[in-house]
């Protein structure tokens, strides 16, 4: 790797760079952050193998003995899931970021991040970069070319991102070529927060500033600037920051739909292909959804991955609404990840993985809790400590940190859908929204029509998990699975998926069909009821069942659920009684769940449609008779 001379005005940069603006800016923030090298990733294996290599050697990757070209990395305790609190919306006016974002006004955020203040406080990112190498990412969010992909370029002075964004997005040289002389990107910056003084190293495998974080967007500018975090969605900003909160205040301007969303192919015994896209929130199963086994004795079903986080949804021409996933790789949760619930995924994960966070077995193996096999008898936890089944029994201590993960690209998956990286996208047929409650929710509604269906989806609740900082178990409202990703007022993205029909309608009138799903719901003795995982086939057969006008249901107050007879129970035991204790919707529980969308919608009356809280009042209507 060059050293970065002051003369150098092309920065490092190869000959195969041709685009004059990402060169100046690549420039500008070199000079910002007084980064000591500057490196163009190029994609490749031996590029990714390399700066593997150089994780090991500095002490932050640990290679597995047990697992072919995996790795495993640990974070500084601070730095450990996506922090919401530090997360900015900098629109320029308040109102567009809404009551459901931090804001700040975008010429103090820049003081406070680019330019300095007027009080002469430095700007964090001046220096920020000294005695590390500037890494130039280059991604395409989407197949590469495809009309409905989008480009971005992440700087950031962490190895780990570079080879993290490798399996994550398309990334390298490809995407330059794709550039050009003129073509458009979303500017990423990125830094860990943690400068080097003159001939410096690191004292710690985990560099990132523990108490100063800032994850921030400009969505006018439709730029990122994220500081002090080296994890998960705070650092690899072509996730969450870009396929979600910038996209989605691309797909308000331009008429389309950026989603937290997993995107499934799913096939009949008949051999008929449908497309499912489901929003659940952070660690309530996307990837387990995504990557299911139907039990063979429901007869041929088929599911295939087309994504497991991300949806990227345009209306085609044909008024059909066509989807991609904008990633190329999977960064999901550990802990609880088995045979038994993710039997595609364990495949996944047996080479070329890297792992964060999760625990390491003596062996040079991984380990997490809820994984298969035996409990090892002392392992070194996520924290570096030893660890031993006494030891969490008498101290509760995790060996793996619950929102641990696992990075590994799509390509891995024995399950991946063959249309998984087609330019085009795949035709959405059905649209699933689903959050995490013990109780109230049943197992599965059907919207009577689209305005239901975002009724159901804009009021969903969710039980809060270890994906975000913050206490666990406790019910927020979480929209669309969206709140923490939406990049504007919510109340306009409200209205923006209700126009959508009128436009979808003008063209076509086959809609996607809107269901509402609850996994999650608990017995008295505090167990889930539905057992879950490869058994959600049967919910989605009724539902493509549904999409044929095939499968029937019964109407109540807020949509269509299936009676017992309507769903396939071949080959599993499951009674009518327990049945009947996730599917009904007691009234008394739904009268105090409209009295906590009563409270959303107060949040979020800055422009909600009015059409919303009509159909709250035809809901609560129907449940007085
Ligand atoms: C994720 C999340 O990492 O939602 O996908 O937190
Ligand atoms: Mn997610």
């Amino acid at each position: 790797m060059n050293r970065l001379a002051s003369a150098d005005v092309r920065l490092n940069a190869p000959a195969y760079v041709k685009n004059a603006r990402l060169i100046e800016w690549v420039g500008q923030i070199a000079a910002l952050t007084q980064a000591a090298d500057v490196y163009w990733c190029d994609g490749s294996q031996d590029e990714y193998d390399r700066l593997c290599q150089q994780l090991v050697e500095a002490g932050s990757f640990k290679k597995l003995a047990k697992r072919p070209g995996s790795y495993l990395a640990i974070t500084d305790p601070s730095d450990v899931a996506r922090v919401e609190d530090r997360t900015y919306i900098c629109s320029q006016k308040k109102e567009d970021a809404g009551p459901t974002n931090n804001w700040m006004e975008p010429a103090e955020m820049r003081a406070l991040l680019q330019t300095g203040r007027a009080d002469g406080t430095p700007a964090l990112f001046k220096g920020c970069m000294k005695g590390r190498t500037l890494y130039v990412i280059p991604f395409s969010m989407g197949p590469l070319g495809s009309p409905i992909a989008h480009i971005g370029v992440e700087l950031s002075d962490s190895a780990y991102v570079a080879v993290n964004m490798k399996l994550m997005t398309r990334m390298g040289k490809a995407v330059i070529d794709l550039l050009g002389t003129d073509g458009d990107f979303v500017p990423c910056v990125h830094t860990v927060g943690a400068p080097l003084a003159d001939g410096a190293k690191d004292t710690t495998s985990w560099p990132c500033n523990p108490t100063v974080k800032y994850i921030v967007h400009y969505p006018e500018t439709q730029e990122i600037w994220s500081y002090g975090s080296g994890y998960g969605g705070n650092a690899l900003l072509g996730k969450k920051c870009f396929a979600l909160r910038i996209a989605s205040t691309m797909g308000r301007d331009q008429g389309w739909l950026a989603e937290h969303m997993l995107i499934l192919g799913v096939t009949s015994p008949e051999g008929k292909k449908y497309h499912v896209a489901a929003a659940f929130p952070s660690a309530c199963g996307k990837t387990n959804f995504a990557m299911l086994i139907p039990p063979a004795a429901l007869g041929n079903w088929k599911v295939t991955t087309i994504g497991d986080d991300i949806a990227w949804i345009k209306p085609g021409k044909d008024g059909r609404l066509y989807a991609i996933n904008p990633e190329a790789g999977y960064f999901g949760v550990a802990p609880g990840t088995n045979f038994k619930t993710n039997p595609n995924c364990m495949e996944s994960l047996k080479q070329d993985v890297i792992f964060t966070n999760v625990a390491l077995t003596d062996d040079g193996d991984v380990w997490w809790e809820g994984m298969d096999g035996a409990v090892p008898a002392h392992a070194i936890d996520w924290q570096g400590k030893d660890w031993t089944p006494a030891i969490a029994k008498e101290t509760g201590a995790k060996a793996a940190h619950p929102n641990s993960r696992f990075t590994v690209a799509a390509t891995n998956n024995p399950a991946l859908d063959p249309a998984w990286d087609d330019a085009k996208g795949v035709a959405i047929d059905a649209f699933i929204f689903g959050g995490r409650r013990s109780t109230t929710v049943p197992l599965v509604t059907e919207a009577r029509n689209w305005m239901e269906g975002v009724y159901m989806a804009a009021t969903m609740g969710s039980e809060t998990t270890a994906a975000a900082f913050g206490a666990q178990g406790v019910v927020r409202r979480d929209p669309f699975a969206m709140l923490p990703f939406c990049g504007y007022n919510m109340s306009d993205y409200f209205q923006h998926w209700l126009d959508m029909e009128h436009k979808l309608q003008s063209e076509n009138s086959n809609l996607p069909k809107i269901f509402c799903v609850n996994w999650f719901r608990k017995g008295a003795d505090g167990k889930f009821v539905w057992p879950g995982y490869g058994d959600n086939a049967r919910v989605l057969k009724w539902m493509i069942g549904r999409v044929e006008h095939k499968a029937q249901g019964e109407g109540h107050f807020f949509g269509i659920s299936p009676r017992y007879e309507d769903l396939d129970w071949t080959g599993l035991d499951f009674s009518k009684a327990q049945y009947d204790s996730i599917i009904d919707a007691d009234p008394a529980a739904w009268a105090a769940e409209l009295k906590l969308h009563d409270e959303l919608f107060k949040t979020l009356e800055f422009h909600l449609p009015a059409e919303l809280k009509a159909t709250k009042q035809k809901m609560q209507a129907a449940l007085a008779l």
